[in-house]
């Protein structure tokens, strides 16, 4: 594979590309008309954070160059974006716009920015089409695979679909402004990726590790086309999350409950970090996993500068009956049963959708108070 990468994925509705390279951005005329005819309106959806670091006018100036009608509108940085109020917002820009069936929504941003415009275009005139331009590493998780959502008062993506993007175009040369920390988030997912199903990413992501927290180029391109295949191959296999597709929870049933309960103060990938820790200890507590697992995964989070342990200063957000409440209602648990994806090995996870609340309150109560 040579630069930029290209990449696959069947999906339902048809299949997409990823291409992931340098300096793309410049060229989003050229990717997007190979599936978007010159005449469909388009509207760019971008974080309100991108404006001044110039990436908005290139994507615009690029667009501009095939595309007869280009719209584009901010959304405020963060997660809190991810709204039915920021939905209805671009529902109505949307139709101010002038915006028809033929129109192709831009997701110009991380995650949120990608799930908000997906939910959006899923459900704009019954379902329009989108593409993602993602600008995060962590989007390489949230680009890829159609799931897109937002949030409600009572949980994380509780409001969703699936909508799968008709192209990925993915700049490397973006994730060089990403703040250490949002850059190591973002590496929480793709050490995800290895846990869950490809040792030699894993590996290959620690004995990498500092190129990568230092942003190298090169690098980062290795590691996101490595990582965006594992879950480009799952879900091809599992698009709508019959049974195989449930791995990519790994570290999330955990995680998405402290990232709720910490209210802003844990990114997503360093409540995934967590999740992963706490829910390898629960694997050894079973008596699935060796300890060897754990201190490799500690060994691997703390070389890329993401939490193994809960920090002082949010323990008190952490109630233990806080954080087992909101993992029964994790809507990926079937009945009052806590379902959890356990590893066996680095590289190889087991789904278990009755796991007994005596291992993980063993867990969580050596380090959650009541
Ligand atoms: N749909 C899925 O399958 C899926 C999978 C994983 C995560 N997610 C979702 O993704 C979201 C997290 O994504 P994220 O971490 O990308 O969050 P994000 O979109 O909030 O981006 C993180 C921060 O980086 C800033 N930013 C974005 N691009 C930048 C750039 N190039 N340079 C400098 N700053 C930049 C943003 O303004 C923000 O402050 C969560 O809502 C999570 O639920 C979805
Ligand atoms: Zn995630």
């Amino acid at each position: 594979m040579t630069s930029p990468y290209t990449l696959s994925i069947s999906s339902l509705s048809g299949s997409y590309e990823v291409i992931i390279g340098h300096e793309l951005l410049a060229q989003v005329d050229l990717y997007l008309s190979r599936v978007v005819e010159p005449e469909s309106p388009l509207l760019i959806v971008y974080d309100e954070r991108l404006e001044n670091l110039g990436y908005v006018d290139i994507v615009h100036a690029s667009l501009r160059n095939v595309f007869a009608q280009v719209h584009k509108i901010s959304v405020p940085s963060g997660e809190a974006s991810k709204s039915l109020s920021q939905a209805a917002r671009l529902y109505e820009t949307c139709v101010a716009c002038g915006l028809d069936r033929q129109a192709v929504l831009v997701a110009l941003g991380g995650g949120v920015i990608g799930d908000l415009t997906g939910f959006v275009a899923a459900t704009y005139m019954r379902g329009v089409r989108f593409v993602q331009v993602p600008t995060t590493l962590l989007a390489h998780d949230s680009s890829i695979g159609g799931k897109v959502a937002i949030d409600i008062a009572q949980g994380k993506n509780l409001v969703g679909a699936f909508h799968a993007p008709k192209l990925v175009l993915y700049d490397v040369a973006t994730l060089a402004s990403l703040t250490p920390r949002d850059l190591s988030s973002g590496l929480a997912e793709a050490i995800k990726h290895g846990m869950i199903k490809d040792h030699e990413l894993f590996f290959w992501i620690r004995d990498h590790a500092n190129a990568l927290v230092r942003a190298d180029v090169q690098a980062l391109e290795r590691l996101l086309a490595r990582s965006c295949q594992v879950k480009a191959d799952i879900v091809s296999v599992d698009e709508r999350e019959a049974g195989l597709r449930a791995i990519l929870n790994f570290g999330h049933t955990i995680g998405h409950a402290l990232e709720m309960l910490a209210e802003g103060e844990l990114t997503h990938g360093e409540a995934v970090s967590l999740g992963m820790v706490l829910e390898t200890q629960v694997a050894i507590h079973m008596g699935l996993a060796h300890e060897q697992v754990l201190q490799d995964l500690n060994f691997i989070l703390q070389e890329v500068h993401l939490p193994i342990a809960i920090p002082a200063s949010l323990l008190g957000k952490f109630q233990l009956a806080a954080v087992l409440e909101l993992m029964r209602h994790d809507k990926k648990s079937v009945r009052r049963s806590l379902s959890f994806v356990l590893p066996k090995a680095i590289g190889e996870v087991v789904i278990r959708k009755d796991v007994p609340e005596e291992h993980v309150l063993a867990v969580l109560e050596a380090l959650l108070p009541y």
